[in-house]
């Protein structure tokens, strides 16, 4: 499948699954990649996202007002789409990032509704929390409403949401549904009316989950898919499946053996030793990863992406950019 293509298909991208699979490093790969392919993308975290200002090399710090986190010149200066596509309808190859709070979301939500002094004082006298606590579902609504209103504006080519851990995922996609069938009417109501119909139409909002080729994650990404389009009819893209080792060849030969025929000096004590505790090691961890690969194969009928995993203590840019390619190769061979 074409890249621009794939990143066409829907006007918001939510990157959900388990905690720490991997999905704010999934959402700033995409977006590097959307922004590679030409289109102007806007970055949405929920909470502190320094993992994402650091995967950019952007060094201050992501707050309630967006910021640009990859100038519209990709790393090798060059400003123009990789298919040569003018496709984007803001600044091509520009990455933006925000972090959206209820709190924020709701002082503004007041203030566009003539309501500013009375927000001010909500938050002086802490009765944000208060309403916040006593009608369910107002904060997800108010950040998702404020991602419909970015989406309606027209304010990037390309949303991507980094959703929080699944279980509050769930809630949070899903409590938008729940607030329009408990509220009887008023403003709340019409704008969680609007969420569900952003989020149940596939060419507005598609969810892709992360997961990594290990048990529970596997089987959270199961769960959650199938709760996903049940609860919230929400669309469901690619499964990204992160972490996967490269398979290596050859590993039960006896390392001492192997250098022999290699013709290498024999190993020193303990080296043959330590390098196969490292081989039988690797070999599990293939063997695992095969298995639940397998087992997310039978149990999803979703496409997947594989992101290679690194072998290193903290990803940065040059890191991102591996897992960019990564992505855009996987894409490639989509059907
Ligand atoms: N492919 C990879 N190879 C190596 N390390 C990775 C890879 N993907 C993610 N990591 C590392 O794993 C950790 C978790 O990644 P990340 O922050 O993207 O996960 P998350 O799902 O957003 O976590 P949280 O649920 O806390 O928001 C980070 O330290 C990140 O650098
Ligand atoms: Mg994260």
């Amino acid at each position: 499948m074409e890249v621009t293509g794939f990143l066409r298909r829907s006007n918001i991208v939510v990157v959900a699954g388990k905690g720490g699979v991997g999905k704010t490093t999934a959402a700033a790969a995409l977006a590097s990649l959307a922004a590679d392919a030409g289109l102007d993308v806007l970055v949405v975290a929920l909470d502190d996202a320094s993992g994402l200002a650091a995967l950019f090399g952007y060094e201050g710090q992501l707050g309630y007002d967006e910021v640009v986190v990859r100038q519209p010149n990709g790393p090798d200066g060059n400003p123009t789409a990789v298919d040569g596509s003018p496709a984007s309808a803001g600044v091509p190859g520009r990455v933006r990032a925000r972090v959206l709070t209820s709190d924020a979301a709701l002082l503004e939500y007041l203030g566009t509704h003539g309501l500013g002094r009375f927000a001010g004082r909500l938050v002086r006298t802490g009765a944000l929390d208060v309403v916040a606590t006593a009608i369910p579902g107002i904060r997800e609504v108010l950040i998702l409403g404020k991602v419909r209103q970015l989406e309606e504006a027209g304010a990037a080519d390309l949303i991507i949401l980094d959703a929080p851990a699944t279980g509050h995922a769930l809630r949070f996609l899903s409590s938008s549904g729940g607030l329009a069938d408990a509220a009887r009417g008023g403003p709340l109501r019409a704008q969680a009316d609007q969420v569900v119909a952003m989020l149940t139409d596939p060419a507005r909002c598609q969810v892709v989950l992360v997961t990594i080729p290990e048990e529970t994650p596997v089987n959270e990404a199961v769960e959650t898919a199938f709760r996903l389009e049940d609860e919230v009819g929400v669309a469901l893209g690619p499964v990204i499946v992160n972490c996967c080792y490269p398979l290596l060849a050859h590993l039960d030969e006896d390392p001492a053996r192997a250098a022999v025929a290699a013709g290498l000096p024999p190993l020193p004590p303990g080296v043959a030793d330590s390098l196969a505790r490292a081989a039988a090691f690797r070999r599990a961890r293939q063997e695992l990863q095969l298995a639940q690969r397998a087992r997310l194969a039978e149990r999803l009928p979703l496409e997947e992406l594989e992101l290679p995993y690194l072998f290193t203590a903290e990803l940065g840019a040059t890191e991102l950019g591996r897992l960019v390619s990564e992505l855009a190769t996987g894409i490639a061979a989509l059907p």
